[in-house]
């Protein structure tokens, strides 16, 4: 068996010559002069067909007895062109030899339950629908990176064992630590961000996040990556127009570069084609006054919860950003609004379709006299924050900066129902395995 082995996705470039393809079998359809086989390799799936004149050392006869859902082998070919479709490309078949034999694979080509085929991830990666949305996280992530790297941010690295909360006590996972007593999971790298910003000017840190959420919601995972950013002298306004500028590249590169994954999910593209700047802008209490108008009302000071922000988002074709939050409901480090001491200069970032709350940002307080007596007011311990002071004992300047989950805005472009389909591995509150 010749061995120029090629994968899936270059088999374009060979056509006419005798290749192999290493991988796994998706599907076998025997007939009667001619055995189909889906041969899928990561990168794509090609159908090798076996002729009954064609093929040599007996693979025609062996096809049915060897070849099972998902046994693993070789299959060497001519490349050939489909005879209709441009851009699909077939092996007419010769010979295949085996590697790993598969009985009895537990996901068969049927509708199963989502409970089953998440007991079952590790597999059920293999299927199109995972790989497809897996594919786009991929090309987020990468748009995240490049935007960043290419706009003169520096990447900084925070921690994830932590000795104090980011953002509020009641979602920390604790562990022990040594003779230091208790660590916690990061739930946002931003305080370190805080400090990456006075070294660096624009830092942006990207990694896994923690929150113990007790809601088991379809936005909801208890591990999470969140890619935050921050930047020295910036304001809320230079905030809402990074935000805004970021999302734009992301959406951009996932049209240009992810039209199969796209199609293979079956979004809607045109309503990803709509996610244009600017932005529609609104205030909190706008927000409050519209819920009201729809007959949602919702008392000032309350946070929304998902339906509210499906609800007054509703009206628009792209993300919306409210702003200026009740300071009760947002985390101790935002800034007061120097015109309305009840708000705080934060932004949300609440994208269309329903899909919710993707980013969430704010100026920060860098008056050090304010935030003490934010933290002592949250009740926090002052003595795990005394390096975050530092940050307003020395050189202190006006600075800002957001969040915004991975998985939620990949839910967005894939248009997924549950977030957590858009991770390789979920954990939320009832799911630890695979
Ligand atoms: O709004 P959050 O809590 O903001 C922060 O953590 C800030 N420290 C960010 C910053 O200003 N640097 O979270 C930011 C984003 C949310 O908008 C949402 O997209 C995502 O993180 N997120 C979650 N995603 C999945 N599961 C969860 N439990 C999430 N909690 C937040
Ligand atoms: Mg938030």
């Amino acid at each position: 068996m010749s061995e120029s082995r090629v994968e899936v996705r270059s088999l374009k470039d060979h056509v006419g010559r005798e290749v192999t393809v290493a991988g796994w079998c998706y599907n076998a359809r025997p007939q009667k002069r001619f055995k189909f086989l889906e041969l899928r390799d990561g990168t794509g799936t090609v159908q090798c067909v076996f002729g009954a004149e064609t093929s040599l050392n007996n693979s025609f006869e062996r096809f049915e007895e060897e070849i099972t859902q998902e046994s693993s082998l070789y299959v060497t070919g001519i490349v050939t062109k489909h005879p209709k479709h441009d851009d699909v490309f077939e092996l007419d078949a010769r010979d295949f030899r085996m590697e790993g034999r598969s009985e009895n694979y537990p996901i068969q080509p049927k509708e199963h339950g989502v409970d089953f085929l998440f007991s079952q991830r590790h597999l059920y990666l293999r299927s199109s629908r995972p790989h497809a949305i897996l594919r786009v996280r991929h090309r987020v992530v990468k748009a995240i990176r490049d935007y960043f790297d290419s706009h003169g941010f520096t990447l900084l690295d925070s921690p994830i064992l932590t000795a104090n909360a980011g953002e509020g006590t009641s979602t920390l996972f604790a562990t022990e630590y040594f003779d230091l007593g208790q660590a916690y999971l990061a739930q946002t790298g931003q305080l370190y961000g805080e400090a990456g910003c006075m070294a660096f000017g624009k830092v942006y840190t990207f990694g896994p996040t923690f929150r113990a959420e007790k809601s088991a919601t379809r936005r909801h995972l208890t591990e999470f990556w969140m890619v935050e950013p921050e930047v020295a002298f910036m304001d809320l306004e230079g905030n809402m127009s990074l935000a805004e500028d970021f999302i734009c590249y992301i959406v951009e590169c996932v049209l240009t570069d992810c039209r199969p994954e796209l199609e293979r999910l079956e979004r809607d593209i045109s309503k990803l084609e709509a996610v244009k700047k600017p932005f529609p802008r609104i205030t909190y209490s706008d927000a409050v006054e519209v819920l009201a108008q729809k007959g949602q009302p919702i008392p000032w000071g309350e946070d929304f919860g998902a339906p509210h922000e499906t609800a007054v988002s509703a009206d628009y074709d792209r993300p919306l950003i409210i702003t200026k939050y009740p300071e009760a409901v947002k985390a101790f480090y935002m800034k007061r609004d120097a015109d309305d001491p009840r708000v705080v200069l934060a932004m949300d970032v609440i994208a269309p379709e329903g899909y919710g709350e993707i980013i969430g940002g704010s100026q920060r307080e860098e008056n050090i006299d304010v935030l003490v007596h934010r933290i002592e007011h949250e009740k926090l311990p002052m003595e795990a924050f005394e390096w975050y002071l530092d940050l307003r004992r020395y050189g202190s300047v006006p600075h800002s900066g957001f969040g915004m989950g991975l998985e939620r805005m990949v839910a967005w472009m894939c248009g997924t129902q549950h977030i957590r389909e858009t991770i390789p591995f979920p954990r939320t509150i009832d799911r630890l395995r695979p």
